[in-house]
């Protein structure tokens, strides 16, 4: 078949709605931008492991530190995923992995933030994992197959993430002054940054036109940022609690909330690198995959042998 054969023929999958799948022909930049996303997502996964690992061994009682292992561990089987998603495309896990330790691949921008008390744990479920909810059910319906399936089980298990989250919230909503006083500066100090993990906004968004067109995305940047801020404006009423925003303010003619605007700065900041924790989250990756050298020998070694 010509080239113009395979474009044609690729453009009516799409437009039909027929997934693309692996062994498929696709354009090089269709390729290419599958494995950027896929492998800044599997890495987001990864990294977002160490704020939140960071509370385990601190947890207020038993039945929270077995809530958070369970959460912890269900977003490294995401990251795996992800990463298993992306090695369809034509890229090893190596190359992948040293793309992060490098610094050539991006991951998340809410990663390189601090947790700094309990009610942190509570705030990223509810906040960020409600962001990351908002963004994967949109890609259950993106256009390449083995990354829209791997989107239908991390979405469940998401849910149940950002329940307990709201759940740790919601019980220090209706606690001690100091309880209270914490649920607060946590929400303060996690809310704009949730918002930017919708990326840019679409007027400075790269790469979504062409990602529309190919239905990697379905929805802009800023209307799922929106959508995010609808669901939570109205969830953070029966917490008691306020968002650190005096422009949020129901809009009825647009039917959407208003809200106030994004340091843009900031999230250049962190992105470029330059964030509170960046160098620790990129530190500790490193250490875990130099130290974990020899179970991949061994695995390989085993997997040699039985062959
Ligand atoms: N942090 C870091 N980089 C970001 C970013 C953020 N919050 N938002 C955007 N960027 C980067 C983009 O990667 C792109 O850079 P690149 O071309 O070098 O990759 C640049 O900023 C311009 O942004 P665009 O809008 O053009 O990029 P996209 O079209 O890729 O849209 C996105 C950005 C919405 C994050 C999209 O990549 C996406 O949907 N990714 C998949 C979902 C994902 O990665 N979520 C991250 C959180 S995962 C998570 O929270 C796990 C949960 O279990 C806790």
């Amino acid at each position: 078949m010509t080239l113009q054969g395979l474009e044609k023929n690729f453009g009516e999958k799409i437009d039909n709605e027929v997934k693309i799948e692996p062994k498929d022909w696709m354009p090089d930049a269709y390729r290419k931008t599958n494995i950027r996303q896929i492998s800044q997502h599997a890495h987001s996964e990864i990294v977002g492991m160490l704020p939140e690992g960071n509370w385990i061994s601190r947890a207020p009682t038993l039945k929270r530190k077995a809530i958070l292992l369970a959460k912890v561990q269900d977003e490294a089987g995401h990251g795996l995923y992800l990463y298993s998603a992306c090695e369809t495309l034509g890229i090893t896990r190596e190359e992948t992995i040293n793309d992060l330790h490098s610094g050539k691949a991006k991951y998340s921008s809410i990663f390189n933030y601090p947790t700094l008390t309990w009610a942190d744990i509570g705030a990223i479920g509810w906040l960020v994992d409600g962001a990351a909810i908002i963004n994967q059910v949109m890609l259950t319906r993106t256009s390449y197959g083995p990354y829209a399936r791997a989107m239908v089980r991390i979405c469940k298990e998401e849910s149940f993430h950002q329940r307990q989250g709201f759940e740790i919230l919601l019980v220090l909503s209706k606690g001690s002054k100091e309880q209270k006083e914490m649920c607060q500066d946590a929400i303060n100090r996690w809310w704009w940054p949730s918002l930017m993990m919708f990326g840019p906004k679409d007027a400075e968004s790269t790469n979504s036109d062409q990602s529309m067109k190919w239905k990697i995305k379905r929805k802009s940047n800023d209307e799922l940022r929106q959508n995010f801020v609808d669901m939570i404006a109205e969830q953070i009423k029966t917490l008691g609690m306020k968002l650190p925003d005096d422009n949020l303010k129901w809009n009825e003619e647009r039917n959407h909330y208003d809200f106030g605007e994004i340091n843009w700065e900031e999230f250049w900041n962190v992105v470029k690198g330059n964030g509170p924790c960046n160098k620790q989250r990129l530190d500790a990756r490193r250490k875990a995959w130099e130290e974990g050298e020899w179970v991949r020998e061994a695995a390989a070694a085993y997997a040699e042998k039985r062959k």
